[in-house]
């Protein structure tokens, strides 16, 4: 019998190519750049499966283009690159890749954290320059993170992470969420709830752990960044989308906050130039870019599409009614 036919739109990692490759007849883009919105229409328009990353939108015009398509398996845990509700309509299974990368990116908004407190990155440009004239006192001296307090928005997987690490560093934990966790896990990190504006106003570092949903879609905004200390840093390492850069900017330039972590932006991969300031941290979107985690990723993604193929429900659907109604 005739394999089903799936396009990835990169190489994936072996130990992923490997399972896709047993069950399925696989098209992988090879080339360094990355694919062109019309060669991708072009060439998901025999497929019935489709692994594809964040950058690339499932929306109306793919489905479209798409007719023969049963699954759009994301390799990323956010999927607001996925528009669920027309998969669903067009009977399109979408999964994502959960549960794997929440220590990895907690391990990663954690030294952004660092690195702006600490300077890292204005030590290390001046360690290179050949301009170092040796220890002085007060040179490049930043803040210290322990025994500080940490505000963590959204108390998810990875939110909850966070709060682990800051147990580490004697830090005080206040946590924002729509939803309070039991009594239980807040005493086991040390956490304790806040409604958002008292958050930012008790808060030395804000990090940010929220999906990028219509709700949370500019949730940092001017007001918000000036409830927050002026001595405060904000770290984020969710969705650009979550913030109105020129908010954050404009902070920034204001000294309404100290200074920032960033690992997302708003139209990636455009940088705003007013957050290429010294007391802003920046990174290329790798939060989750450990090769352990990656892989393990790429293996979710392709284990969804064989578990479809083989006539099992995938284990990350978003749209699990779309199998209920089959
Ligand atoms: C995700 O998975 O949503 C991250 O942004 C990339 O790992």
């Amino acid at each position: 019998m005739a394999k089903p036919k799936v396009l990835a739109t990169r190489p994936l990692f072996p130990a992923a190519q490997g399972i896709l490759n047993a069950s399925c007849d696989v098209e992988y883009w090879t080339v360094a750049e990355r694919i062109s919105r019309e060669e991708l229409l072009q060439r998901v328009k025999d497929k019935e499966g489709l692994v594809c990353l964040l950058t690339e939108k499932v929306n109306h015009e793919l489905l479209t283009a798409a007719p023969k398509l049963r699954i759009a398996a994301n390799v990323a845990v956010g999927y607001d690159n996925i528009d669920v509700e027309a998969c669903t309509k067009r009977g399109v299974v979408a999964t994502n890749t959960p549960g794997v990368l929440d220590e990895t990116t907690a391990d990663f908004a954690w030294a952004l954290m660092m690195a702006v407190a600490r300077r890292i990155g204005e030590g290390e440009a001046l360690a290179r320059s050949g301009a170092w004239k040796g220890w002085d006192l007060d040179q490049l001296v930043g803040t210290d993170i322990w025994g500080k307090t940490l505000g963590i928005v959204g108390f998810g997987r990875i939110g909850k992470a966070m709060a682990r690490r800051a147990l580490g560093f004697k830090m005080k934990v206040l946590y924002a969420d729509a939803v309070r966790v039991p009594e239980a896990v807040e005493k086991e990190l040390n956490a304790t709830y806040k409604g958002m504006n008292d958050l930012l106003a008790e808060s030395d570092f804000v990090s940010v752990h929220v999906p990028l949903l219509p709700e949370t879609r500019g949730l940092f905004d001017g007001p918000r960044f000036h409830r927050m200390k002026p001595t405060g840093y904000f770290i984020n390492t969710a969705r650009g989308a979550v913030v109105d850069e020129a908010a954050l900017v404009h902070a920034l330039e204001s000294g309404k906050i100290a200074g920032a972590g960033l690992d997302v932006y708003e139209n990636e991969p455009f940088i705003h130039p007013g957050l290429k300031r010294p007391n802003v941290v920046l990174a290329p979107h790798l939060a989750s870019a450990s090769i352990e985690t990656r892989t393990k990723m790429a293996c979710i993604a392709a284990e969804n599409v064989v578990a479809l193929f083989k006539g099992q429900r995938p284990r990350n659907m978003l749209n699990a009614e779309v199998l209920k109604a089959n």
